[in-house]
C-alpha cells in the first residue's frame, strides 16, 4: 500500500514539474543536424560559434555550435566527418549518440531535429517544401513478433506545435526513418504503412533518445527529392541541396523567431 502512496505523490510531483517546466520561457534549444552543410547558413545568421571547449568526449568528431540569439541558448550539435571516410557521419546511430550526449551535457528544454528528407507526391510534397513532422516511425526495423513488430516500428508523435504550425503556415506530414537513401521494395511497404509524406536517416532515433528523457522534439524537414518520382534519388538530392538549405534556413529562423520569449505550451 506504501508503495503505491508513494508512486502516486511521484506521479503527481513529475505532472506538476512538466505543467512548471511547459509554462516558464524555452531557455534552451538543441539543433541535431546530420550534415553541416545543412547547419552551415543557420550557424552564420545567428553568428554561432563553434565551442572549442565541447563538452564532449575527446575521441568524438561531434561539433558543438553555440551562441545567444533572441533571449535563447542556441546550440547546433553535428555528428561531423566519419573518421575514415572523411564524410559527414549521417544515419540512426550517430543521430542516436549527440542526441544523448547533447541532452546530458546540454539539458535543452526542446530539442529540434532539422535536415534534408525524400517527400512523397502521391502525398503532396514538392521539392523545396519545409514540413513539420507529426509523427516518425522506422521502416527499416521489421521483426514478424508479437509486440517486437511495434518496438521496431517505434512510432512516436512529435512535441505538437498547433500554434507554430498555424502561424507559419507550416506543410504537416508523417516521417518515416531508415538507415538507406533508396528505397527497397520491403522499405516501401512499411513506409506507406508508416503514413509517411517525408522519409529521411534519422529523425526516428532523434525521437527515441529524446523520448527517454522526456525532451520535447519537433522536426522540421526540407524535400531535397521526390522519392516516387522519375529521377535518381541521389542526383535530384545532390542538385536540390543547396536550395532546399537555404529554404530550411528561412524556416528555422521564423521558428526560432516564433519561439522566442514562449512557453512550451504556447508551441
Ligand atoms: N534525405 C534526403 N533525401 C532522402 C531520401 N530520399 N531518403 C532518406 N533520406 C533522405
Amino acid at each position: 500500500m506504501a508503495a503505491h502512496a508513494d508512486d502516486r505523490i511521484s506521479n503527481a510531483s513529475m505532472e506538476n514539474l512538466t505543467r512548471q517546466v511547459e509554462k516558464r520561457p524555452i531557455s534552451t534549444i538543441v539543433f541535431i543536424v546530420a550534415m553541416q552543410k545543412e547547419a552551415q547558413p543557420l550557424i552564420e545568421r545567428l553568428r554561432l560559434v563553434k565551442d572549442v571547449n565541447s563538452p564532449f568526449p575527446k575521441e568524438v568528431a561531434w561539433v558543438l555550435f553555440k551562441g545567444i540569439y533572441k533571449e535563447l541558448n542556441i546550440n547546433i550539435v553535428c555528428p561531423g566527418k566519419d573518421s575514415a571516410l572523411g564524410v559527414d557521419s549521417v544515419c540512426t546511430v550517430p543521430a542516436s549518440l549527440v542526441t544523448y550526449a547533447s541532452i546530458q551535457a546540454l539539458q535543452p528544454d526542446l530539442i529540434i531535429n532539422a535536415g534534408t528528407a525524400g517527400g512523397f507526391k502521391a502525398k503532396g510534397a514538392s521539392i523545396c517544401d519545409v514540413y513539420i513532422v507529426s509523427s516518425s516511425a522506422f521502416h527499416d526495423r521489421r521483426i514478424p513478433v508479437p509486440v517486437l513488430d511495434l518496438y521496431g516500428v517505434g512510432m512516436r508523435k512529435a512535441f505538437p506545435t498547433p500554434n507554430l504550425i498555424k502561424e507559419l503556415n507550416l506543410k504537416v506530414g508523417r516521417l518515416s526513418t531508415g538507415d538507406s537513401m533508396d528505397m527497397s521494395p520491403h522499405d516501401k511497404e512499411s513506409i506507406t504503412a508508416n503514413d509517411a509524406t517525408v522519409k529521411d536517416m534519422e529523425g526516428a532515433a532523434v525521437a527515441y533518445v529524446a523520448d527517454i528523457f522526456k525532451v520535447p522534439t519537433i522536426l522540421i524537414k526540407g524535400v531535397t527529392d521526390i522519392v516516387d518520382g522519375n529521377r535518381p534519388t541521389s542526383e535530384e538530392f545532390l542538385e536540390n541541396l543547396a536550395a532546399v538549405t537555404a529554404k530550411l534556413d528561412e524556416s528555422i529562423t521564423k521558428v526560432i523567431d516564433f519561439i522566442s520569449g514562449k512557453c512550451l505550451s504556447d508551441l
